[in-house]
């Protein structure tokens, strides 16, 4: 049995977002898209350049614009892992409704150049967080380097025994391994207990290693990998038991910086139609038989899109629903704004439409 044609879930929560310096161009631009998604609650992430969100009053501050542009979503706000937090900041953030510390190994990704070489300075901190109930977010890859054997392929597997290492010495902290991409992944994450969660973007649903060796556009870090691993990406969607839910890792960058000269800029802009791009990724998973069809349940995809995460970190239900429709929409070939252009994902293509109740 296929998906139904439509679906009435509660709003969704994307714990998982970057919305770029604001104000600015970029978040000017894809702020207003977060509940054209049907989504109502955003974890933001804190790289920004030329300076990432290291204190409590930057990342209020932050948070201020944000509400500016668009005062009806509700702004999870975090830290950059970085030297300058001591554990009183920790202590400032529980305070301040800060919801997580991220964690960017150094040169690893986008603006992680302020990130973390060896976590063993960061143990007080980590100590005061797992006290406070504040979140670690991590980002689970390993720098990408021959002489440890690290390529964009096996740098998150390369990362997981750091996990296992935190999960040891802090035991009760919150930890997110922020966009899964592999099997291994899944696994270790499901071998830990409550406190130890997944997120899972929409386009690792559909990517795999061919699709961003092929196109800029869907090139991100980490970045997708093989068909066993984006099978098990789709079981963990509909098997998720509390332990994965959304993240999309919604990273625009100008088409400049994804197209012009030198490297092209990580990242998949996905936030006008996450929840689209999900259901998208879950039928054609049910039509290649990577998922079955009565797996995908409307509690499954209340859980995954909006239940867990907001259960994770303390925010209440949704109060009100979106209604998907299959192919209600066809995504835009880009998104212009005062001086900032971004390409979303599967540009040109039909995805499920989401209109608010
Ligand atoms: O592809 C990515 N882009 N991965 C990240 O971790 C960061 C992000 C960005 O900020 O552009
Ligand atoms: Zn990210």
């Amino acid at each position: 049995m296929p998906l139904k044609d439509s679906y009435l879930l509660p709003a969704a929560a994307d714990m998982h977002v970057h919305l770029r310096n604001a104000p600015g161009p970029i978040a000017q631009l894809v702020t207003p898209t977060i509940r054209q998604a049907g989504v109502d609650v955003v974890f933001v992430m804190p790289n920004l350049a030329p300076r990432p969100v290291v204190s409590v009053d930057e990342a209020l501050e932050y948070k201020r614009h944000l509400q500016a542009i668009d005062p009806e979503v509700t702004y999870l706000m975090s830290l950059y892992l970085h030297s300058s937090i001591t554990p009183d900041e920790i202590r400032k953030a529980k305070k301040a409704g800060i919801a997580g510390v991220k964690a960017y190994p150094k040169g690893a990704t986008t603006n992680s150049e302020w990130g973390v070489v060896s976590f063993e300075p960061f143990y007080e901190v980590l100590k005061a967080m797992e006290e406070e109930g504040i979140v670690l977010n991590l980002h689970g890859e390993a720098p990408c380097s021959a002489a440890t054997d690290v390529t964009v392929m096996n740098a998150e597997i390369k990362f997981l025994p750091t996990l296992m290492d935190l999960v040891q010495r802090f035991p009760k902290l919150k930890i997110v391994l922020e966009h899964c991409t592999t099997a291994d992944s899944v696994k270790t994450v499901r071998s830990f207990g409550k406190n130890v969660v997944g997120t899972i973007t929409a386009h690792h649903l559909s990517l795999l290693v061919d699709d961003w060796s092929a196109n800029v556009n869907n090139y991100c870090k980490p970045s997708a990998k093989t068909p066993q691993d984006r099978r098990a990406l789709l079981d963990a969607v509909v098997n998720s038991n509390g332990k994965f839910f959304l993240g999309t890792d919604s990273a625009p960058h100008d088409i400049t910086a994804k197209r012009g000269k030198g490297n092209t800029a990580a990242g998949v802009f996905t936030q006008p139609y996450a929840l689209g791009y999900v259901l998208t990724a879950l039928e054609e998973g049910i039509a290649r038989s990577d998922i079955a069809a009565d797996a995908v349940t409307e509690a499954a995809l209340r859980g995954f899109l909006s239940e867990h995460g907001r259960a994770f970190y303390g925010v209440a239900p949704a109060t009100r629903n979106v209604l998907l429709t299959r192919d209600g929409q066809t995504v835009a070939e880009s998104f212009k704004g005062e001086g900032a252009e971004v390409v979303p994902f599967r540009a040109g293509e039909q995805t499920w439409s989401v209109e608010w109740q």
